[in-house]
């Protein structure tokens, strides 16, 4: 079973050219949570979990370099990271459900870059231990936010995790959407090509009747 989930996690590093494209994505994400967590730490009215947050965007946006380097590295050439907005996730549900968001994305995090150590360990070790560096940090992000959930976030925990759980779902639906629209709609056009194919040419048979009858 683990098998077959590293290589759906990892099938994308096989395609030619997509290393750098994914890695990059990687760093985006990661500067768009460090964004996330400086505006989570603004917001808190509690200052220990504001260090908190702040010390977690400390590690994204260090973890965006890291990634942003390799994506250098693996394609060649420099490449920069576009900038971003981010969601405002605190603002629009309340600290417990961001922290339940956070949670759920951590823990997602941690399991896929277990899986792409794992891919790299001997492909690319260089890389690997970049990213094994990356993993010693998600697995402190996911204790650190479980332990919130269960202590000074508690009240309304079950809830606000049942909330975060719609708006991530929300979230990888929309975000899949969008990465389908371009591959779905070259399907959809070659199977309308193929579809049209047997009219084009009873089209064509049709002219050439015509002409015989002229
Ligand atoms: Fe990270
Ligand atoms: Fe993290």
């Amino acid at each position: 079973m683990r098998a077959l989930a590293d290589f759906v996690y990892t099938f994308s590093w096989r395609l030619p050219g997509r290393r750098w494209r994914r890695l990059l994505a990687f760093a985006e994400a990661e500067a768009e949570s460090a964004l996330e967590l400086r505006c989570a730490a603004a917001a808190t009215s509690d200052p220990e979990r504001a260090a908190l947050y702040l010390k977690h965007a400390a590690d994204e946006a260090r973890h965006a370099e890291i990634l942003q380097r390799r994506a250098t590295l693996a394609r060649g050439s420099a490449v920069s990271l576009p900038r971003r907005g981010h969601a405002r996730l605190f603002e629009r549900f309340g600290e417990p459900v961001f922290i339940a968001y956070v949670h759920r994305g951590e823990r997602r995090g941690r399991r896929q870059f277990e899986a792409h150590v794992r891919f790299f360990e001997r492909r690319d070790p260089a890389l690997a231990a970049a990213l094994k560096s990356i993993l010693a940090d998600e697995r402190r992000h996911e204790s650190y936010t479980a332990e919130l959930l269960a202590g000074p976030l508690a009240d309304g925990a079950p809830a606000a995790r049942r909330r975060a759980r719609r708006v991530d779902l929300g979230d990888r639906w929309r975000r899949v959407g969008s990465a389908l629209t371009g591959p779905l709609f070259a399907v959809l056009m070659l199977l309308l090509y193929v579809l049209a194919a047997p009219l084009a040419l009873g089209a064509r048979g049709d002219r050439a009747g015509w002409r015989t009858h002229d």
